[in-house]
């Protein structure tokens, strides 16, 4: 065994068994330093071409980037799939002209995951498999759309990052994917990178080292939508409506400090598209295309009870102009209110605590939460091959990983929960509408 595995296997067994070091650790890589001695040679897969995966003028998000940015020479990908050669093309086309081109050498473009499987050799198994598609095309149990469990089974020690909205499927087909891969402990990162601020993981110290219980969550979150020029983004039976596609992040945030909601208890309204104040002035897509029904509403607010008892609250807008989103969360405790703000660009956190009525700002103006997600997650590939403990769905340990598939599909539950209460009214109102 090389000096670096020794070193390695220490490293990781201490970081395993000591939360703390975990923690620790954590905020070190957060903190900048980012390609690390430990790394080897990571062969990675990417599903989808689009933005999320290769970068967007719509925001900060680019996990090729970041895989770069910590593997750097120790990055080898050795598939792009996705439907469109365009698509491909484009992208190989530009990493070619990179600073990062050996990276993408040889990468094998594949137009679906039938050929990538039945083609694949034991050389390029990859490590890691990034799904980057819209949500239409994974997280259920049906073929066609059952991609997480093809991967998994076809290549289970791949550990798959799989982008949020898990799926657009039923809630039970989702939950059953969970078990499906909970049966082969398969590694699994769901894309919530909000988990990973800076200003989220100082929250989570403070309440911690305080023995904080957590009475309520106050969450916000108004997004830019003269940028999104996707049609089926704006069309419910695809996106699946607002709340369930984009309000997720800050709805899984929520959850990370209040815990297990009683889905029966949200309460939910809706601004839909045809009320005054759902008028939007500047939609990039042509709405008169999409039939009425199946456009999407503008603002939803929710609220709820959690499991122990605390509250949720949650306003999620698809309203504002520009490209910088603006995001707020709120948590409230017995002496103390954290504020987190901008959590996009330039995220800070506002405590006022039993020891200052004046809050006390903690700011981390260069952090990149999609960095240290991509982090946790190759950290985590390492750490899996030197513990005797097995890391992944089903075995109650994530590794450095914040978001599971089993986690994540409670926050889609959620999400659904709100639309379903925010169509209930709709339902209410046509149903008077008819009687009257
Ligand atoms: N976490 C974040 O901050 C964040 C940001 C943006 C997007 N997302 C999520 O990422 C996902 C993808 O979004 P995007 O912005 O990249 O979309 P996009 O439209 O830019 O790209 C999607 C790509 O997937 C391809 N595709 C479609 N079906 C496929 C399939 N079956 N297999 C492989 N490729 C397929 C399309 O051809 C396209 O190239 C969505 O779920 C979105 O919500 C997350």
């Amino acid at each position: 065994m090389s000096f670096f595995s020794r070193l390695s296997k220490l490293h990781q067994a201490v970081r395993q068994f000591v939360p703390e070091a975990n923690a620790l650790y954590r905020r070190q890589y957060a903190t900048g330093g980012t390609q690390s001695a430990l790394d080897t040679l990571t062969k990675v897969a990417f599903f989808g071409a689009g933005g999320i995966n290769f970068g967007s003028p719509e925001g900060p998000w680019n996990h090729s980037a970041r895989l770069e940015k910590r593997l750097g020479n120790n990055l080898k990908v050795t598939a792009l799939i996705d439907p469109s050669s365009e698509h491909r093309q484009h992208v190989l086309k530009g990493k070619a002209r990179s600073e990062f081109s050996s990276a993408y050498e040889g990468t094998k473009e594949y137009n679906n995951i039938e050929n990538y499987l039945a083609s694949i050799s034991e050389d390029e198994k990859p490590d890691v498999v990034i799904v980057g598609v819209p949500p239409a095309f994974h997280g259920t149990t049906k073929a066609c759309s059952d991609l997480e469990m093809r991967l998994s089974r076809t290549l289970p020690h791949a550990a798959l990052f799989i982008e949020k909205p898990i799926s657009s499927a039923h809630v039970q087909e989702v939950k059953d994917v969970g078990n499906d891969l909970a049966s082969r402990k398969s590694l699994v990162s769901v894309g919530y990178f909000m988990r990973y601020l800076k200003v989220v993981q100082k929250m989570k110290d403070l309440i911690s080292q305080h023995n904080l219980t957590i009475m309520a969550t106050v969450a916000r979150y108004n997004s830019c939508y003269t940028s999104i020029e996707k049609d089926h983004w704006w069309k419910k039976s695809i996106s699946c409506t607002p709340i369930v596609e984009q309000g997720t992040h800050i709805c899984d945030l929520s959850r990370y400090f209040g815990g297990d909601v009683n889905v029966e208890s949200v309460y939910a309204h809706a601004v839909e598209h045809w009320e005054k104040p759902g008028k939007l002035s500047k939609i990039p897509v042509n709405e008169n295309l999409i039939p009425e029904d199946d456009r999407i509403p503008r603002i939803a607010s929710a609220v709820w009870k959690y499991e122990n008892g605390a509250i949720g609250t949650i306003t999620h807008g698809i309203n504002l102009h520009g490209t910088k989103y603006s995001a707020e969360l709120e948590v409230h405790a017995d002496g103390w209110l954290f504020r987190m703000v901008n959590p996009y660009c330039e995220p800070k956190l506002y405590v006022r605590s039993p020891f200052s009525e004046e809050a006390e700002v903690f700011d981390y103006p260069q952090d990149d939460p999609y960095l240290t997600q991509m982090s946790a997650l190759i950290d985590t590939v390492h750490q899996r091959d030197f513990v005797d403990n097995e890391i992944g769905e089903g075995t109650g340990r994530t590794g450095d990983i914040l978001s599971s598939w089993n986690d994540a599909s409670k926050s889609y539950e959620l999400t659904w929960a709100i639309r379903y209460a925010t169509e209930l009214r709709e339902t209410h109102n046509e149903l008077r509408k008819s009687i009257s």
